[in-house]
């Protein structure tokens, strides 16, 4: 990926941040980029995430996914870190597989699912990294009850990825499922390039390779200096925008197969760095349809914004008809690709025109070697900026303590996030 931070810098007429302050930013980056390559290089919690282009292995994961490799429809149950890096990656691209995410428990959309579709060419990739979590088991169980109702054998046709060890990994073994193991070190929302995002990649028949190559790929551009590393120059402009008073990071894909990577980024961003305090708040936009909704405030609204775009240079186009309305016959001249390459260019240079900081993120294509770089890229500029911040990137105290009470709340053990929540609930 390229990262084109030009409208970010500050001018005469924009509050960006200046050339001078990166460049002093600069020795925080080398300092940071060592720190990142010393917690790589000793597989340390989190930073391990890094080390996933060379570590995962392609053949295991297609060769666990053989037996429900022909579902027409797979159902992946899974939240958070645990669906949407998978998400991502299936919903950016082709395939004859249609795929269905069921992270929410509300019971009226998970059982329009189950009701619309056809179970017998279905198959079930159930992913939950520490095999607690409440909506993922609870959907699971929805899931594979569907199946047993609709005379199908769920044993046949479900493959579990989990942690060592707990209640998912025992029930993967107690009906000898095929599973896969989430690797140590890796927390959920950066997954997406080990089995917890691949495996529903593969039963889409994606190239599992090119995705790993593209993240290779950006790993190797990261050195100790935000003028040379795209990913380090994303991260660390966001950084010091969001330190000039721009709390708000809006994500905005011009393609509508990124939406769903908006969505991946704004829990990359928001659970990685959302802490003590401190963090910038991720906002998921697509352009152009955000142009009709969201663009008003983000060119004339409070300065408080960083607007972060994705471009793609090729992919398909189709033609404009032509039209005897005279009005209309500029459109007849171009392709809508060529439209929204021109609402793009509008979008941006009236954002820069309006002083509101912006940087462009360009891709050649949306590709699985395009994806891969994106993933990474993005992972790497999230440790970077949690360096800079300071803040322990890799953990989500605020999830586990939800998560807790939840279970605790249903009687599914005791837990003092339980009682706080009655307590809470008593005083009203
Ligand atoms: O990034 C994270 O750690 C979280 O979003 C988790 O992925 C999410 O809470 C699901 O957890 P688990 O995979 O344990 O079911």
């Amino acid at each position: 990926m390229n990262v084109d931070i030009g409208n970010a810098l500050a001018t005469v007429a924009s509050p960006g941040v200046s050339r001078a302050s990166l460049e002093r930013l600069d020795s925080q980056v080398a300092a940071a980029h060592e720190r990142i390559e010393r917690g790589m290089e000793n597989r340390e919690h989190g930073y391990e995430s890094l080390n996933l282009p060379q570590r995962t292995d392609p053949d295991e994961i297609r060769a666990a996914v053989e037996p429900i490799a022909d579902a027409e429809v797979l159902f992946t149950v899974g939240i958070g870190g645990s669906s949407l890096g998978a998400a991502t990656i299936t919903n950016a691209l082709e395939s004859d597989t249609e795929t269905v995410f069921l992270d929410n428990v509300d019971p009226e959309w998970v059982t329009s699912h189950l009701e619309r579709i056809s179970l017998e060419n279905a198959a079930i990739n159930v992913v939950s990294r520490s095999g607690t979590t409440a909506e993922t088991l609870a959907n699971f169980l929805v899931v594979r009850d569907a199946f047993e109702s609709a005379g199908v054998d769920w044993t046949e046709r479900t493959i579990v990825t989990t942690g060592e060890a707990g209640p998912l990994r025992d029930l993967a073994n107690r009906h000898d499922l095929p599973s896969l193991k989430v690797p140590d070190g890796v927390p959920g929302r950066f997954s997406a390039l080990s089995a917890v995002g691949m495996v529903a990649a593969a039963v889409c028949g994606h190239d599992l390779e090119a995705l790993l190559e593209g993240a290779a790929a950006e790993r190797e551009t990261l050195t100790g200096s935000l003028f040379e590393c795209p990913a380090y120059a994303y991260g660390a402009t966001a950084y010091a925008l969001d330190k000039r008073g721009a709390g708000v990071n809006a994500m905005m894909p011009y393609a509508e197969s990124l939406e769903t990577y908006a969505e991946w980024f704004a829990q990359l961003w928001a659970e990685s760095l959302g802490k003590d305090g401190l963090g910038q708040t991720p906002v998921r936009a697509l352009g152009v349809t955000d142009q009709h909704s969201q663009l008003q405030l983000y060119r004339a609204g409070p300065r408080d914004k960083l607007v972060t775009f994705i471009t793609t240079q090729e992919g398909t186009d189709r033609g404009i008809p032509e039209t005897d309305v005279s009005e209309l016959a500029y459109l007849g001249d171009a392709t809508l690709g060529e439209l929204l390459a021109a609402e793009f260019e509008a979008t941006e240079a009236s954002l820069a025109a309006a002083g509101q900081p912006n940087v462009r993120i360009e891709l050649e294509r949306v590709d699985e070697y395009e994806l891969g770089g994106l993933l990474y890229g993005m992972e790497a500029a999230c440790v970077l900026a949690g360096e800079l911040y300071s803040v322990n990137t890799f953990e989500q105290p605020a999830v586990e303590w939800a998560k807790k009470a939840t279970r605790g709340l249903l009687g599914g053990g005791e837990f003092e996030e339980a009682e706080a929540v009655a307590d809470k609930t008593e005083l009203r």
